[in-house]
This record gives structure tokens, C-alpha cells and sequence, in this order.
């Protein structure tokens, strides 16, 4: 059996308030929209097609091998889903709507709602039950637990808004039931047909509705800031949650901010106060001190990385390397064994194993127009307050004598100093001020 899905995301998203297309926007450094996509796939819907609208040109780059409508002007969603039809040719076809703007629905949950089709109900819905249904869409049922229809937030008495069940917003169907309910949709009080309103014309007609209740954390809806940060947060502890599971140690996990990719080892230890950005992998027993900032990098067994260090995108680190307080690595591989503890900036470089990065060293890799690179081999001692001018290599079992600014490669087993000879003159009359 074919299905569709319908991803609605034509809305103008004012409550946002942004000038970035509300699907864009992140949760644990993912797009709503690739959260939606990410759990479809899962359920292995492969089909698709967007529903566009307001800022169609920007989302358009971001949807890959689907089918897309325009929906101009938006006249709410049951309009947006008639205008998918267009693309649908077998009416057979099971469609499952869901929202841009909910997309934290698990694959389960999914496969549920699309099961009541296979297994005879003419559409199925998907509620939850919340204590603050404040902005959602109410399911009313009767007393034997029938849906009979669902009242928008706006349009709901006093009495309604004091139910606690709510729509998600995901529906599932035939097509050819859908686009009939469709047919017979009158527009609302604001201008808009509901596709909620589909639901009392299927009770009325006596038809069998599915429902499947899911919890109020994946079927979060986005509509604001708020919502964005409650997201991110129920997301966070869901994340974090699973890495504890998996044996990683987070000390303090709510000062932990991880992203949605993070692949972390068993025995990796998190300090308080980490930020680790997205495809961050780390190795077996390594710890990651406070106040470290890490994205798009692979870290190794044994680590110890920080406090307060910064590991940058395309960054490599072997295993049982140390990087130590205010150290900046961009772009560069650190082999086996080699240390580089304080104050300094690695970038477009490769330290080869059991080198130690003296204190206050520069990889002077930016000449303003291009970068450059810097190599250093095995067993090299890098002296502190050290510039390395790259491009440049520094051959193994080298030593840089501690200020020095190094222009030139320098050769295996030898000694590059470059400074200044110190002067000393004799002390006359020279008097200080008391
Ligand atoms: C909708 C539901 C509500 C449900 C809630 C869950 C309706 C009428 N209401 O309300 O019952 O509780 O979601 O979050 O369906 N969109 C279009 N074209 C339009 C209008 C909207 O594509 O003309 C898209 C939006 O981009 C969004 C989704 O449809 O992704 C939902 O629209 P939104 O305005 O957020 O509806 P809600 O008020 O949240
Ligand atoms: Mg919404």
C-alpha cells in the first residue's frame, strides 16, 4: 500500500517573529524540518510533498528529492492539504498529513496512526493530553470515548478550553475519503478552512474515526519562541538521558548542551558547562573538562580536553592527547601521546605523535589572503611563546627554543632558535623614584 505524506508548511509562522522560515529553525542544532524528515524515514514514508507558501524560495533549497505545491494565498490547512492533491494520482493511496511545525513525532507513533487505516477507520488521529492545552485544537468525544470533532483553541467556549485533549495536528487517510471530507469543508469565522473540520463531517456521516494517543512531549508544536525553547529542552533531556544510558558520565546534565548527533563512548566523562555542537564523536574514557566548546570533530580514547578549550570544526585528535585551558584547535590533526595544555592556537596543522606544544604557540597560518599549513612531526618539543610562520614544517625530534619565531622548516634532531641575543649594560647612576 502507497504512502503519502503531506508535510504542511505553507504558514506564515508570525508567532515566530523571524525573518527565517519557522521549519529552519533548530532544535539540538536540527532543523524542525530534517527532525520531521528524520522520523518519516524511520517509518520508512518515503513520499512527500511540501506544502509552501510563505518563504517558499528559502525552504525549497532545503527540501531534496520531493514533491512541493505553493499554496498562495494560505487559506489554512485544509486548503493546504486540497492543493497537495494535485499530486496525488491514486486515490487508494494512504496520506498522512503532519506539520512542519510538529515534528518531534516518533516513528511508532506513526506506524499507529497508519495502521487504523489499513485496519478499516475511514481517518485516524493522533491526541495528547496536556495541563496547558492553551493554543491547540480540542478533541471532544462522547461518553463511549468517540471522537465526534475538534474545536480550535480560537473558536472554543469556555467550557472547551477546559479540555485537556488535544489535537497534534496528524491525520492519516485514504485519499479519495480526505479530499471528499475535503469537498464539504465550509470556511471559519477567520477566513480559513480548517482541516480539523474534517473530523465532525466523518462523526456526522457515522464513519469509523481511529485515535491514537501519543505523549505531550513529541507532539510539542512550535509556534513561538517559547515553544522553541520548551522544545529544546524535553529534546536535551531525551538526548542527554540516552547518552547516561549508554554509559557516558554527564556530572551535571542540565548545564550539558549536546546536540542531536552527538556520539559519545562509554566512560567519556562530561564536566558541567560543555557544549558539544553537532557531529562531535568522542572516544572511550576521555574527559571533557568545563567550559569546553566542541563541534564537527572526532576525539580519541583517553583524552583530556580542558578546561576551557575550544575544538573547531575538521578537527582530528588521536587518543591520549591533552588540550589544555584557553587552546584553540581548528582544522587540524593531533597524533597519539602529544600535549598542547596552555594558551595557545592550533590551526591548519599536523602535530605528529609524542609532541608537546609549549604555552602561548602560534600557528600563524593566515597571511591575510590565504591559509597555510603547519607540520610538525614526532617527538618535536615546541618551546613556549613559539610563532610558527606557516606554511612550515618542523621535522621529528625537533626542538624550538621558547620565543622564537620560526620562518623557515627546520630539520629532524636539531635546535631552531630564533631571538635576540640578551644584552646587559652596567648600572650607573640610574636612581628610581621612591
Ligand atoms: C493546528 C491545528 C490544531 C492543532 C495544532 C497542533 C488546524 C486548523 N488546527 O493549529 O487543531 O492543535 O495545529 O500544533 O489545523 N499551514 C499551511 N497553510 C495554511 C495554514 C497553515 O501550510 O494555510 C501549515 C503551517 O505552516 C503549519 C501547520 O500548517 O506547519 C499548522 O498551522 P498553524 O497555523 O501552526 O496551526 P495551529 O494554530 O498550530
Ligand atoms: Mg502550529
Amino acid at each position: 500500500m502507497e504512502i503519502i505524506s503531506i508535510i504542511l508548511a505553507a504558514g506564515k509562522g508570525k508567532r515566530m517573529n523571524s525573518s527565517l522560515p519557522k521549519p529552519l529553525h533548530k532544535v539540538a542544532g536540527k532543523s524542525l524540518l530534517h527532525w520531521l524528515e528524520g522520523g518519516l524515514d524511520e517509518a520508512l514514508v518515503s513520499k512527500r510533498i511540501f506544502v509552501l507558501g510563505d518563504k517558499s524560495e528559502i525552504l525549497k533549497k532545503h527540501i531534496k528529492n520531493s514533491d512541493y505545491v505553493i499554496q498562495e494565498p494560505q487559506l489554512g490547512t485544509g486548503h493546504a492539504v486540497k492543493i497537495a492533491g494535485e499530486k496525488i494520482s491514486n486515490l487508494n493511496s494512504i496520506i498522512l498529513i503532519v506539520y512542519a511545525d510538529t515534528p518531534f513525532i516518533s516513528p511508532k507513533t506513526i506506524k499507529k496512526i497508519i495502521r487504523k487505516i489499513e485496519n478499516g477507520c475511514k481517518i485516524s488521529i493522533l491526541g495528547f493530553e496536556t495541563d496547558s492545552p492553551n493554543g491547540y485544537g480540542r478533541i471532544i468525544t462522547n461518553q463511549s470515548n468517540q471522537v465526534l470533532e475538534i474545536i480550535e483553541d480560537r473558536d472554543a467556549s469556555e467550557e472547551v478550553k477546559k479540555v485537556k485533549l488535544c489535537n497534534s495536528g496528524i491525520l492519516a487517510g485514504r485519499a479519495k475519503d480526505i479530499f471528499d471530507y475535503l469537498e464539504q469543508v465550509k470556511l471559519s469565522n477567520n477566513g480559513e478552512y480548517y482541516l480539523t473540520d474534517i473530523v465532525s463531517i466523518c462523526s456526522n456521516n457515522k464513519k469509523k474515526i481511529g485515535f491514537v494517543l501519543g505523549s505531550s512531549e513529541e507532539l510539542i508544536g512550535v509556534n513561538d519562541r517559547i515553544d522553541l525553547s520548551n522544545a529544546e529542552k524535553i529534546i536535551q533531556k531525551k538526548l542527554k538521558n540516552t547518552l547516561l544510558s549508554k554509559g557516558v558520565t554527564l556530572v551535571d546534565p542540565s548545564s550539558v548542551y549536546v546536540s542531536h548527533n552527538a556520539n559519545l563512548a562509554k566512560d567519556v566523562i562530561i564536566e558541567p558547562n560543555v557544549f558539544i555542537g553537532p557531529n562531535v564523536k568522542i572516544n572511550s574514557n576521555t574527559l571533557i573538562r568545563s567550559f569546553s566548546y566542541l563541534e564537527n570533530c572526532s576525539i580519541g580514547k583517553k583524552c583530556n580536553i580542558g578546561p576551557f578549550a575550544r575544538i573547531r570544526p575538521e578537527t582530528e585528535i588521536e587518543d591520549n592527547v591533552r588540550i589544555g585551558n584557553f587552546v584553540e584547535v581548528k582544522k587540524s590533526k593531533i597524533k597519539n601521546n602529544s600535549k598542547v595544555n596552555h594558551l595557545s592556537y592550533i590551526g591548519d596543522a599536523l602535530v605528529g605523535h609524542d609532541s608537546n606544544v609549549g604555552a602561548g604557540t602560534i600557528t600563524c597560518n593566515y597571511d591575510g589572503t590565504n591559509k597555510h599549513k603547519t607540520n610538525i612531526g614526532n617527538n618535536v618539543f615546541i618551546g613556549s611563546n613559539s610563532a610558527l610562520i606557516a606554511p612550515l614544517t618542523i621535522k621529528d625530534n625537533a626542538i624550538i627554543a621558547a620565543g622564537s619565531t620560526i620562518t623557515k622548516d627546520v630539520n629532524a634532531n636539531s635546535i631552531a632558535v630564533e631571538r635576540s641575543t640578551q644584552k646587559e649594560v652596567k648600572r650607573r647612576d640610574l636612581k628610581f623614584k621612591k
